[in-house]
This record gives C-alpha cells, sequence and structure tokens, in this order.
C-alpha cells in the first residue's frame, strides 16, 4: 500500500522499557570537568545519563525491557524475537538469544539480532511489521538495546546513556498502527563507528550532526516521493534523540528544507512532549526513538487517532521516517506508572563512581570469574566461565552454566 495508507492493522501493542541501575547527573560531570552546566542543560539539553552496573549489560536491559511484555501478553503466537543493538556482547552468538532463555520462551521461536548503529531498532520494527503482514496470527518481539561509550573527557562523554525498549509488533495493535510509506537514505559516511578492538565508539562529532541533517533531507524527500503525509499532519514527531538538542536541530532543519515557519513554540509543539525520558537517560541508540515515543504517549494529552512521525537515523549511515496513527483507547495499555519507577529508581552516583564503572571489563582470560551483585533489577549478569557469560534472573536460576 502508498499513500498515507494504514498498512493493514499492523504495529506496536505493547512498549515497555528498563534503563540501569546508576544513574550520573550532569551536575556532576561538570564538576569533574569545568564545563558551565548550561552547556549540559540548555546547549545538548541533557540531565542526567544512565550508567550500568558491572552486573547489567544489553541482555540483563533487555529482558528487564520485556518480561512485563510478556507477562501481559504470553508467548502464544511469538515465533521472532529480533534484537537491535550496536553494543553487542558477542560476534557470532545473538544476545536475543540469552533473552530468549532468561524469559523462559518456548524453543519455536527464530531469534537473530539486527546492526545499523541507532537505526537497527527500526529495522528490526519493520522485519517485524512484514512478518506479521504475512501472517497476521504471528506477534513478533522486537527489542531495542544498548550502552552508548565514549572516551572518557572526549565530547561525546556527555550524551552517553543505556536503555532498552521492548514493543510487541501485532496485528490490531493497541497503541501505533504503523503506515506506509517509508523514506529512506543510507549513504557511506564516517561519522561515528566502533572498530571490533575498541569498548568505545569513535566520532567526528560535528561531521555527525551534518550527516544526521543531510538524512533528515533525504529521508523527507523519499517520503513525500512516495506519496506520505504533508507535514503539517503530525501531532508530534519522534527523533533519535543522542541528545534531545538533536530533536530540535533536525526539525528545525527540515522545517526550513520545507520552508516552513521555525519559530520555537512551533518547535516545541511537536517535539516537547518526546524528550521527558531520554534528556534524564542519554543516548540509548536503537532504543532512542522509541523512548521518545513511550515519552510522547505518557505524557501528551490524548492523542488517539493523531498521526505521530518517525525519524531514525543511525550513523555510518542510514536513517528511515515513517508515520504512525495513535490508536483509540491506547491509554489504557500504557506503562506510565513503570516508566517514571525505572528512571527515579536509579542511584546517583558521582564522576568517580562513573569513571570505576566504566572503566569495568570482563576479564578475557577463559577463567571462572563472578560479577559481584550491584544491580537490583530482575536479570544480572552473574559471572563468566570458559568465555561464556552466566545470567541469572533474579528467582536464582542460573543460566547457562
Ligand atoms: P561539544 O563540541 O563539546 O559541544 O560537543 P559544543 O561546543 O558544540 O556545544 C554544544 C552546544 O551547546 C552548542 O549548541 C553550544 O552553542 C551550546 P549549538 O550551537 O550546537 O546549538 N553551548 C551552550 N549553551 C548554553 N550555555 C552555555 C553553552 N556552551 C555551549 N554555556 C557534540 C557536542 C554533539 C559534538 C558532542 O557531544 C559529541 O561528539 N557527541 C556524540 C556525537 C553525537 O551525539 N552526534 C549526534 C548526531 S549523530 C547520531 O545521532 C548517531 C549516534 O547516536 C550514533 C549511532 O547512530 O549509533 C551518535
Amino acid at each position: 500500500m502508498t499513500g498515507n495508507g494504514v498498512s493493514g492493522t499492523v504495529g506496536i501493542h505493547d512498549l515497555s522499557f528498563a534503563t540501569t541501575r546508576f544513574v550520573l547527573p550532569h551536575t556532576e560531570l561538570a564538576l569533574h570537568n569545568g564545563a558551565d552546566i548550561a552547556k549540559y542543560h540548555i546547549g545538548i539539553g541533557q540531565r542526567a545519563m544512565s550508567v550500568p552496573a558491572v552486573d547489567e549489560d544489553i541482555v540483563t536491559m533487555a529482558a528487564a525491557a520485556a518480561a512485563p511484555v510478556v507477562a501481559r501478553h504470553g508467548t502464544d503466537g511469538i515465533r521472532t524475537v529480533v534484537l537491535a543493538t550496536e553494543s553487542s556482547i558477542d560476534q557470532a552468538k545473538a544476545a536475543g538469544v540469552y533473552v530468549h532463555s532468561l524469559l523462559g520462551m518456548p524453543s519455536a521461536i527464530r531469534v537473530v539480532e539486527l546492526k545499523q548503529a541507532c537505526y537497527a531498532g527500526t529495522a528490526a520494527l519493520q522485519f517485524a511489521l512484514g512478518l506479521v503482514h504475512r501472517d497476521p496470527a504471528q506477534r513478533v518481539l522486537v527489542i531495542a538495546t544498548d550502552v552508548a561509550k565514549y572516551d572518557p573527557d572526549s565530547p561525546g562523554e556527555a550524551t552517553q546513556g543505556a536503555a532498552a525498549v521492548a514493543m510487541l509488533v501485532s496485528a490490531d495493535p493497541a497503541l501505533v498502527r504503523v503506515e506506509e510509506p517509508s523514506g529512506l537514505f543510507t549513504a557511506d559516511v564516517m561519522d561515528f563507528w566502533r572498530p571490533n578492538y575498541r569498548e568505545a565508539a569513535l566520532v567526528d562529532g560535528q561531521e555527525s550532526i551534518s550527516a544526521y541533517l543531510q538524512a533528515v533531507e533525504g529521508v523527507w524527500k523519499d517520503y513525500r516521493e512516495k506519496g506520505g503525509r504533508a507535514l503539517g499532519e503530525f501531532a508530534a514527531f519522534c527523533y533519535h534523540q543522542p541528545f534531545t538538542k538533536m530533536a530540535y536541530k533536525a526539525h528545525r532543519h527540515l522545517l526550513h528544507c520545507c520552508g516552513e515557519d521555525t519559530d520555537d513554540a512551533v518547535v516545541d509543539r511537536v517535539l516537547g512532549r518526546t524528550t521527558a525520558y531520554n534528556t534524564v537517560i542519554g543516548n540509548s541508540c536503537t532504543a532512542s526513538v522509541y523512548l521518545a515515543l513511550a515519552a510522547l504517549l505518557d505524557d501528551a494529552d490524548d492523542l488517539s487517532g493523531r498521526p505521530v512521525g518517525f525519524l531514525s537515523y543511525g550513523s555510518g549511515s542510514v536513517a528511515e521516517f515513517f508515520a504512525g496513527t495513535v490508536v483509540p483507547g491506547y491509554r489504557e495499555h500504557l506503562r506510565t506508572a513503570a516508566h517514571r519507577e525505572a528512571v527515579f529508581r536509579r542511584r546517583p552516583i558521582d564522576y568517580a563512581a562513573c569513571r570505576e564503572l566504566r572503566a569495568h571489563s570482563l576479564p578475557a582470560d577463559g577463567g571462572d570469574h563472578l560479577v559481584p551483585t550491584q544491580t537490583e533489577g530482575p536479570y544480572r549478569l552473574a559471572g563468566i566461565s570458559r568465555h561464556k557469560r552466566l545470567y541469572e534472573a533474579r528467582c536464582g536460576l542460573s543460566r547457562h552454566p
């Protein structure tokens, strides 16, 4: 289907997110490096960043995000789990297989991991939509999970973060019907990348902002050429938010390219409700667009029947713009209290503690090593033995011995 079409009635049926045990307020970073706090609060629009405990990683966050979805809907009809990440823990095995095991899911399921920087969560969603179109009786569990890590004392450090979003994709969705067409854009740029031998990403900050803006222009042009909606039809826009000010830069750029008014009030009206989680969690990479959606649904006045635009960007670079319509009655299915609790229960730490946590890595000697208990979350990384990660559900069940 093309041209503002609701593609069948397929879309996001449930959405749940999880983040980390610890949080570093930007005031602590500013105390360490002497930056004016306004640079963070106003200049990049960030107030805090989630910091994983030593026993948290993309798998524990993914399982914590997905567990409430599986608890509410069961596993019937789920034949695919797609996990998107750019903070992969293994070059071969999909992280989603650990999640599948921790959640006790049936064996008749395919599990796969997708990568293309921060864009891969949207690739996973589109993959899922295609599967459900082919067989509307099926449901797909999509998980976007990431830990964004830059070198200490680099400009990117202020944009670190971590979170996972789990979405159940189904026919007759309760939250958002995803529409055709999509606008697509790919360009080979080295704005941000992470070679296999590095834990922290490399980035050319200014180049990455230009590449993002170029992609915004590209996806919008393609979206309109394929018969997409006009700009004025959208109630809100969920952008990838490596830092929340980036969404404002991107939307102003889009308005400017379309010859529209770029007034602060106009921009704030369509973006203001999308930043509440990203501004205190930081860059969650593949999860970021869908944290923007969570914030919008949790915070905004009734959006029933209103179109929302999604702009997903992943460095390197690939981007996509698509629309979704909010389903009447969606508010009964939200997890607002749990989402706010995930943010508020994090324990604040100072910069020295954050740096220590960031420096921690699992021993690579093939020996048996336990990981200290720090997280209070439902799943933890308990240790490593013969190069195998050992995960544990809070009920005490040890997996993958
Ligand atoms: P920087 O170079 O240290 O900061 O780092 P700056 O000097 O550019 O300042 C940032 C903003 O704060 C500027 O605003 C300043 O004017 C303002 P702008 O001019 O851009 O509107 N500012 C102040 N405002 C108020 N009071 C003050 C004050 N001082 C300064 N006192 C940079 C910024 C983004 C480069 C850095 O954080 C970085 O390298 N981040 C990582 C890269 C990144 O996030 N890029 C975004 C686009 S790429 C993307 O989204 C993909 C990504 O998620 C990866 C993936 O796909 O996997 C990153």
